[in-house]
């Protein structure tokens, strides 16, 4: 049994490696630095590959593909992703140019390209890392919250064209509220809501993923707020969500 994760070295993708070597998954982890390599490998008892791609370039995506194409690789994560805080006129649209080829470009070209794979053996997960940003809009994160929207609604569509075909091919989408990773220093910002562990986020992703649960809400009180999104209308909600993180000058 293979997995791949993409943004499996840190943070969440971390976690789900390890969550999935202890299932028994061989790994195939994919980040643009081995940092983190070693530690991953004392945890898991299977084999851990690592390949380096920058897959906020679209090209080390097809490469990826090319290098993975005889393999017979049974779950794909697409998780490498990260965010950015800022005012309009403060943020850096160059960082965010390239958080959108990262969060919704790689996202896209991986994870269809591996359904296409999964189709024609009638086998195989996806499971994309989405957010809870999915769910409302923020000011100061918006371009974050719509790459997150993005991806959310890709994997609904995909998911109801595998029921309309039958597949026994499952997508899942994960989407976890603040979680206590390596996010807040590369989004520039501090959280001022509670954060989860990744260590809990990744098992729970895994364990509900391997259940064939689409929609993955880790954490009760984002459940609850997934809850109450379909009610308020959205600019109370960014209202509310403009003060979920400090914003750092
Ligand atoms: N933490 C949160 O609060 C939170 C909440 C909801 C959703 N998420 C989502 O969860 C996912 C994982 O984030 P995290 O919180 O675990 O952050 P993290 O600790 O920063 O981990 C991000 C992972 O993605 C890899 N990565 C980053 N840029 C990449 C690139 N250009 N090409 C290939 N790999 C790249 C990183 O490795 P390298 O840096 O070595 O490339 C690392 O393995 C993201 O999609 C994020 O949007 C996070």
């Amino acid at each position: 049994m293979l997995a791949l994760i993409t943004g499996g070295t840190k943070g969440i993708g971390k976690e789900m490696a390890i969550s999935l070597s202890k299932r028994g998954y061989d790994l195939i982890l994919v980040s643009r630095n081995d940092k983190g390599l070693d530690d991953i490998k004392a945890k898991c008892k299977t084999n851990v590959m690592f390949y380096s791609y920058d897959l906020s370039i679209e090209d080390e995506n097809y490469r990826l593909l090319e290098e993975t194409k005889d393999l017979d690789i049974d779950i794909f994560i697409a998780n490498a992703g990260y965010g950015d805080i800022g005012r309009i006129n403060k943020t850096d649209t160059s960082k965010e140019v390239n958080m959108i080829k990262l969060n919704d470009i790689s996202t896209f070209i991986l994870t269809k390209e591996f359904l296409k794979r999964f189709i024609k053996n009638n086998k195989g997960r996806v499971l994309i890392t989405a957010s809870a940003a999915a769910f409302g809009v923020a000011p100061y994160m918006n371009i974050y919250y719509a790459t997150k929207l993005f991806v959310y609604s890709m994997a609904h569509g995909y998911y109801r064209e595998l029921k309309d075909m039958k597949s026994k091919v499952r997508i899942s989408v994960l989407c976890p509220g603040p979680v206590k990773t390596g996010f807040e220093e590369r989004a520039n910002a501090k959280f001022t809501i509670h954060s989860l562990k990744p260590e809990y986020v990744g098992e729970y992703a895994i364990k509900k993923m391997l259940k064939g649960k689409f929609e993955i809400v880790p954490g009760f009180s984002i459940k609850l707020s997934h809850l109450f999104s379909h009610f308020v209308p959205k600019r109370m909600i960014s209202k509310v969500l403009r003060k979920q993180s400090e914003i750092k000058e």
